[in-house]
């Protein structure tokens, strides 16, 4: 599979086995795999450190004052993510504080990447949080902020990329979750695109979750969504 292959897979499970299995089946097909909260939680570094075969996007969304989030870089930075997320709603002080943290590693260091709105956050929920802003208006002030403090990317919905795209210009890395393979259920994700209309949106990654991991051969499934977007 070539470097540039644009396809994620979240391997969403606390169970080690069931990661390790699945990373054996995705890897060959998949650019990056993505380990989250639950994963690390459950089963720490040497959790992490079974899974092999692709470079990891570590997804801990980190959100804390700059000195710490700065320390918790720099505490994986042993693990050679290639990926790692941060809430640009942190401000830019602890944005700033995570970008100058992953130049601890050189040219290995991972890239940051900056969640803006979380997609579980409707109008009425950011109102409730004391944001006037509709989330659109958000998203796009908070990636401003995110890239202009350091941030390599950001985290967006298929119903963002291409708004921010235009938006912020071709160097922001746009990595891009709730998608679905044409005919996939939809399950909780409530807007998505296929992987083909995310990439022409502008999406430079694409991660899917469970489309691959729940079907019954996840290896092919990952197959063909890799070889729809080359
Ligand atoms: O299984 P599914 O394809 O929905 O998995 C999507 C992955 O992307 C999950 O790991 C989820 O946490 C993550 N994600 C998301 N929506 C966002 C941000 C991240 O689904 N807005």
């Amino acid at each position: 599979m070539p470097a540039t292959n644009r396809l994620i897979v979240a391997l969403d499970t606390v169970d080690p086995d069931r990661a390790r299995a699945w990373a054996g089946a995705v890897a060959p097909h998949c650019g990056l795999l993505k380990l989250g909260l639950e994963f690390f939680l459950a089963n720490g570094i040497a959790g992490y450190r079974a899974i092999v075969g692709a470079p990891i996007f570590l997804d801990l969304k980190l959100h804390d004052i700059p000195n710490t989030v700065a320390g918790g870089v720099r505490a994986v930075l042993p693990l050679r993510a290639r990926m790692l997320t941060i809430h640009a709603s942190g401000g830019p002080a602890m944005i700033q504080a995570a970008h100058q943290a992953a130049l601890g590693a050189g040219d290995e260091r991972p890239m940051i990447l900056a969640v803006t709105v979380l997609t579980s956050l409707d109008q009425h929920d950011l109102h409730a949080t004391g944001v006037a802003a509709t989330p659109a208006e958000q998203v796009l002030r908070l990636g401003r902020l995110a890239i202009d403090s350091g941030a390599d990317g950001l985290v967006c919905s298929p119903m963002e990329v291409s708004m921010l795209r235009q938006a912020l210009g071709p160097a922001v890395k746009l990595v891009v979750p709730g998608i679905r393979p044409a005919g996939a259920a939809a399950g909780d994700q409530a807007r998505t695109m296929t992987p083909a209309e995310a990439v022409a949106a502008g999406a430079d990654w694409i991660v899917v979750g469970r489309p691959v991991t729940g079907a019954p051969d996840p290896a092919a499934v990952a197959a063909s969504i890799a070889a729809s977007i080359r």
